[in-house]
C-alpha cells in the first residue's frame, strides 16, 4: 500500500538541545501506526513537528507524496492531517456540538459550496461527526462536565471536523479508565477501518500500543530505532534494551 506519510532525518533542537535528532516515520495509507518511547523521548516534538506547530530545522515530511516540511499548522491541517493534544483542547463552555461545529465552519470557509448553506450544512456533519464518535446523546451537554475520558473523544471528533486522511494523536488515552481507554481505542480502529482514516498515535500504555497497532516505530533520545509489525519489534534487541526493558513490557 502506498505511503501517505513518510518522515526522513527529522530534528528540531531547543537552544541547542536536539529534542528531535534523527527521526524516521512511516505511515501506509489506512494504517494504524504508534509511536513509542520513554518520557521525552521526543514524540510530542515529533507530533509538533509533523502538524506543523514547530518548523524543522532539518529533514523532511511528505504528506500524499508532496514535500509539507515547515508548511503552516493551517495549511497542513487543510492538506489533510487532523490532531489532538496530550492535553485536551477543547472550548470548555460551549456545547458538545458547538465545539465540533466551530471546527466544521472552520474547514468550510476554505470550501464554500454554492448550494447549500454553510449553516445548515455544517449541522448535518456536525450531527454524523457526534454519531461517529458515540457523543451524539451528550450533544447539548456543556463541553466542560463531560468526564476526563468524553473530552479525549471530543477531541477526536473536533479533529474529525476539519476532515482529515490522517490523524494524529498525542496520548489519546492518558488519565483514562481502563474502560474509557478500551472504548477509545474501539473508537479509533473503527476510524481507521470504516471511515477509511490513517492514524498516527503515541502512547505509554504497551497493552493498548500492542492490540492496535500495526506498526510500531520507537522512539529514544530524539532518535528513530526502529519501526516495524509488532512482534519484530518485540523482538528486536536495541528496542528491548533501550525501553522495553526498563518500562516492565
Ligand atoms: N519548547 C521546548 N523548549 C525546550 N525544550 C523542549 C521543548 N519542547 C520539548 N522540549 C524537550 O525536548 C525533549 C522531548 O520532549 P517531548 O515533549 O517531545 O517528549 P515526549 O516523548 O513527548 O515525552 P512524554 O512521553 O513525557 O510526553 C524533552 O527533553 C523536553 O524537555
Ligand atoms: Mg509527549
Amino acid at each position: 500500500m502506498a505511503d501517505l506519510l513518510r518522515v526522513e532525518g527529522l530534528g528540531k533542537a531547543f537552544d541547542g538541545f536536539r529534542a528531535v535528532a534523527d527521526a524516521a516515520l512511516v505511515v501506509p495509507q489506512g494504517a494504524i501506526v504508534a509511536v513509542i518511547g520513554p518520557n521525552g523521548a521526543g514524540k510530542t516534538t515529533l507530533f509538533n513537528l509533523i502538524t506543523g506547530l514547530l518548523p524543522p530545522d532539518r529533514g523532511r515530511v511528505v504528506f500524499d507524496g508532496h514535500e509539507i516540511t515547515g508548511l503552516p499548522a493551517h495549511e497542513i491541517c487543510r492538506r489533510g492531517v487532523g490532531r489532538t493534544f496530550q492535553i485536551a483542547n477543547i472550548f470548555p463552555r460551549l456545547t458538545v456540538f458547538e465545539n465540533v461545529q466551530v471546527a466544521v465552519l472552520a474547514q468550510r470557509r476554505t470550501s464554500a459550496n454554492l448550494f447549500r448553506p454553510a449553516a445548515g450544512q455544517a449541522v448535518e456533519d456536525t450531527a454524523a461527526i457526534l454519531e461517529r464518535t458515540g457523543l451524539l446523546a451528550r450533544a447539548q451537554a456543556v463541553a466542560g462536565t463531560l468526564s476526563h475520558g468524553d473530552q479525549r473523544i471530543l477531541e477526536i471528533a473536533i479533529a474529525l471536523g476539519s476532515r482529515p486522511r490522517l490523524l494524529v494523536l498525542d496520548e489519546p488515552t492518558a488519565g483514562m479508565s481502563p474502560e474509557e481507554t478500551a472504548a477509545t481505542m474501539a473508537l479509533v480502529g473503527r476510524l481507521a477501518r470504516e471511515g477509511g482514516l490513517t492514524i498516527l498515535f503515541c502512547e505509554h500504555d504497551m497493552s493498548v500500543v500492542f492490540a492496535v497497532a500495526q506498526s510500531i516505530m520507537v522512539m529514544r533520545g530524539g532518535r528513530t530505532i526502529a519501526q516495524g509489525p509488532p512482534e519484530a519489534v518485540r523482538q528486536n534487541r536495541e528496542v528491548q534494551e533501550a525501553y522495553l526493558g526498563d518500562a516492565g513490557a
